[in-house]
């Protein structure tokens, strides 16, 4: 039996009527994220640890984790009471509250950096990194890595994107991941003229297989950047947690300038940071930027239980093994019929693709589709994540869940899959 959404449509057409697209953004279906949007739920009425239930009463392994922020699982006891115990003490209150101290102190201290700076969003951060290195540095250009998302801030766009003006990009150079040489051309060609050097950890773009940095790749890009005073950001907004607790310029083993961090900062309370080294931290004091909700109380206390909660439970160890049971559990099965399925990426945050001879999606799509239906909320653009509240059992469960998805594209192509 697969699951049917008459609620969930019913609701999204009242939505469509007062709403731009309905539900606008990555989570809904006008981006092209939930493909094919027959397959997929629209809204959610629940969730608890690794599952959500939709309007219908669906339920689903989620494996998409609200795109980050779910780390612990859903619902954490644990977070949920430090939050509650904030709100009976205030939220956003004229003076911040201390607990913004505590956080600050326990995450500098976490992630080996001089001080913390905290906004709402990923992309309010990784603004203000851009703004600090333009101030300290006296200088303009960014280097991007190709195929980067850092949020949807005008300096991040491309120059046809609507909304834009060709000047928001007019100072972004672009440079191939794990290619040292092209970085080299770039930062010669440009050497005076440029502020800093921004780029993921690794590179979980979307709808492309996932890329870990080469041996020494960013050993030399430190060296690089150190030598030419380029600013060195590392935007862990994704991966941040979920490698290291150190953040993941430790995991990789460099030590970046300004690191941002957010999705799993504070288990799904709105808080982001920017944390970085003591040299830059007059630059980020004089910067102007702040936010009506940006010093409330109840997410810092949220993410300082969050962040302890993980610590305790060497929560990385957790996300490696659970996702290289699932990678592994789900290659072999499709091996076993001759599907062409490839897990990309670190296990914690693992990248789907059944890799087409056209290099197309049509059986890639369809095979997520029967997943979706059948409970195990996947998506065929975007990397998954792994939280704390997917143990042995459910991984297993979707293991199961997804072989069958597997089996009803065999039937449904036993041309393209025949040994
Ligand atoms: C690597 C990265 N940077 C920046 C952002 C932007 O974060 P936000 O959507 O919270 O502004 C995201 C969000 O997906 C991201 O994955």
């Amino acid at each position: 039996m697969t699951y049917t959404y008459n609620k969930n449509v019913q609701t999204m057409i009242r939505a469509g009527r007062v709403i731009p697209s309905g539900v606008y953004g990555h989570l809904g279906p006008a981006e092209g994220c939930m493909i094919p949007s027959s397959a997929y739920p629209f809204f959610a009425a629940k969730a608890k640890g690794a599952e959500i239930w939709d309007p219908d009463g669906n339920r689903f392994i989620d494996y998409m984790c609200a795109y980050g922020p779910n780390i612990q699982g859903y619902c954490d006891p644990d977070v949920d009471a430090a939050a509650i115990e904030q709100i009976k003490l205030g939220n956003c209150t004229t003076l911040p509250s201390t607990v913004m101290v505590d956080f600050a102190e326990y995450l500098t201290n976490l992630v080996h950096k001089d001080w913390a700076f905290f906004c709402k969003n990923g992309g309010d951060v990784t603004s203000f990194s851009i703004m600090i290195s333009r101030y300290y540095t006296g200088k303009k250009k960014i280097i991007f890595v190709k195929n980067y998302y850092h949020g949807v801030a005008p300096w991040t766009q491309h120059p046809d994107t609507p909304g834009t003006l060709e000047d928001d990009c007019k100072h972004g150079l672009y440079v191939k991941f794990n290619d040292i040489e092209d970085l080299k051309r770039t930062i010669e060609a440009n050497k005076d003229d440029i502020a800093c050097f921004i780029a993921t950890p690794y590179m979980h773009g979307n709808f492309v297989d996932n890329e870990l940095p080469e041996e020494g790749y960013w050993k030399q890009v430190r060296e690089l950047c150190t030598k030419y005073g380029i600013v060195m950001i590392i935007d862990d907004i994704r991966c941040g947690f979920r490698l290291s607790m150190e953040g993941s310029d430790r995991y990789f083993g460099f030590d970046a300038d300004l690191i941002t961090f957010c999705k799993a900062l504070a288990n799904g309370y709105n808080v982001s940071a920017l944390c970085g080294k003591e040299f830059l931290k007059g630059a980020a004091s004089t910067v102007p930027y702040t936010g009506s909700y940006w010093m409330s109380a109840v997410p810092f206390a949220a993410g300082l239980a969050n962040l302890k909660k993980l610590v305790a439970n060497n929560a990385c160890q957790h996300f490696y093994d659970m996702g290289t049971r699932l990678t592994t559990g789900l290659e072999k099965a499709a091996k076993e019929r001759n599907i062409p399925l490839k897990a990309s990426g670190h296990p914690a945050m693992f990248y789907l693709r059944i890799q087409d001879e056209l290099g197309n999606f049509r059986l890639h799509q369809e095979w997520v589709a029967e997943c979706v239906k059948r409970g195990v909320f996947i998506t065929n653009h975007h990397n998954h994540f792994i939280c704390m509240a997917m143990t042995p059992a459910i991984i297993d469960e979707t293991i199961a869940i997804c072989t069958e998805g597997m089996d009803v594209l065999v039937r449904n192509h036993p041309e393209e899959f025949k040994k």
